[in-house]
C-alpha cells in the first residue's frame, strides 16, 4: 500500500507530482479523476491551509472530503488506532491525518488498507515541503538554487531537507544549538544528496548561510505542541529572524517563503512578509494544486 508519511515515501514520484500540480494549476489536469471516492481528514491539531486545500482539492477532483476532528471520533475517547484504521478503510478511499505524534501516523498506516497522507506531525510536513519546492520552481524555473532556512529545525525543515535532496537543490539550515533538524532525517537526506548533487548544511552562522541565497525560508519559532517552551524559544531564536538586513545579504532577486501561519515580529518582520520579494501568498495557494496532485497519485 502506498502512503505519504515521510517526504521520502514520494522519492520516485516527486517530479510526477510537481508536473501534475502544474497541470492542475493551469486547468489542464484530468477532469474529476476521483469521482465517487472519499477522503477522511483527521485533525488532532488546528489547521487553515491544510484543511481547506485538501477539502476543496478533493471536491474539485470529483471526490468527497470528510472533516473529522479527533475529539469527535471515538479515537479521542481511547479507541485504538489500529481499530480506527481498520474500520475507516471500509468506508473511505484515503485518509489524511494531522497528528501530534508521528509514530501514531505510522501505526495508523500499519493497519490501514487504504493510503494514509501525513498532513503534519511533530516530525514532518511533506505536503508543505513539496508545495515549497513547486513554488520555487514556479518562480525560478529551475531547481538549481540555494535555499536557506532560518530558525527552528522543525517538522517543515525536516521535510524540506528530504525534498530538496530529492531534486538536487542546495539547502542550508541556520539554527542555534539545540534546534537542529532531526539527525536521522539529516542522514537520509545526505544519502540522497550524494546521488542528486545537492549540498546540505546545518550551521549556527546566519550571515554565512544567507549570503547569496536565492530563497530564504522560515517558520514559527513555537510550533503546535511547543507552547510550554515559548519563552525559552523566543530567547534562543531571536537572532534568526528574517528581516530587511538579512534580506539585503541574500541574492538581490531572492524570494522569501513561509509555510504560515506567521508570527510577525518573531521569525519574520511584517515588511518582509508583505514585501515584493515575498512569495508566501502564492505558496499558500499552491497547497491546493499540490494537494490535488498528491490525491490524484495516491487515490
Ligand atoms: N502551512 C500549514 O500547514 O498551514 P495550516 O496549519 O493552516 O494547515
Ligand atoms: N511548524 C509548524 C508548522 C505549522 C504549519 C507547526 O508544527 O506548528
Amino acid at each position: 500500500m502506498r502512503h505519504l508519511i515521510s517526504a521520502l515515501d514520494a522519492k520516485d514520484q516527486l517530479y510526477e507530482i510537481l508536473e501534475k500540480a502544474e497541470q492542475f494549476k493551469k486547468g489542464h489536469g484530468p477532469e474529476k479523476p476521483l469521482n465517487g471516492k472519499s477522503l477522511a481528514m483527521v485533525f488532532q491539531k488546528a489547521s487553515t491551509r491544510t484543511r481547506i486545500s485538501f477539502e476543496v482539492g478533493m471536491h474539485q477532483l470529483g471526490g468527497h472530503p470528510l472533516y473529522l476532528s479527533s475529539s469527535d471520533l471515538q479515537l479521542g475517547r481511547g479507541e485504538l488506532i489500529e481499530d480506527t484504521a481498520r474500520v475507516m478503510g471500509r468506508y473511505v478511499d484515503g485518509i489524511m491525518i494531522r497528528a501530534r505524534e508521528h509514530d501514531d501516523v505510522l501505526e495508523f498506516a500499519r493497519y490501514s488498507e487504504i493510503p494514509v497522507i501525513n498532513g503534519l506531525t511533530n516530525l514532518e510536513h511533506p505536503c508543505q515541503a513539496f508545495t515549497d519546492i513547486f513554488t520555487i520552481k514556479e518562480r525560478k524555473r529551475t531547481f538549481d538554487v540555494h535555499m536557506t532556512y532560518m530558525g527552528d529545525g522543525n517538522n517543515v525543515c525536516n521535510s524540506l531537507l528530504l525534498g530538496t535532496a530529492m531534486v538536487g537543490m542546495d539547502f542550508t539550515v541556520a539554527c542555534p544549538s539545540g534546534y537542529e533538524p532531526d539527525p536521522l532525517i539529516l542522514k537520509d537526506a545526505k544519502k540522497l544528496a550524494k546521488k542528486t548533487g545537492s549540498i546540505l548544511n546545518v550551521t549556527k552562522d546566519v550571515k554565512t548561510a544567507v549570503i547569496d541565497s536565492d530563497v530564504l525560508y522560515t517558520d514559527v519559532w513555537v510550533s503546535m505542541g511547543d507552547e510550554a517552551e515559548e519563552a525559552q524559544r523566543l530567547m534562543d531564536l531571536k537572532d534568526y529572524q528574517i528581516n530587511q538586513d538579512i534580506l539585503k545579504m541574500a541574492d538581490s532577486d531572492a524570494m522569501v517563503l513561509h509555510c504560515l501561519p506567521a508570527i510577525r515580529g518573531q521569525e519574520i518582520t511584517t515588511d518582509v512578509l508583505n514585501g515584493p520579494q515575498s512569495a508566501v501568498w502564492d505558496q499558500a495557494e499552491n497547497r491546493l494544486h499540490v494537494q490535488k496532485a498528491i490525491l490524484n497519485w495516491l487515490l
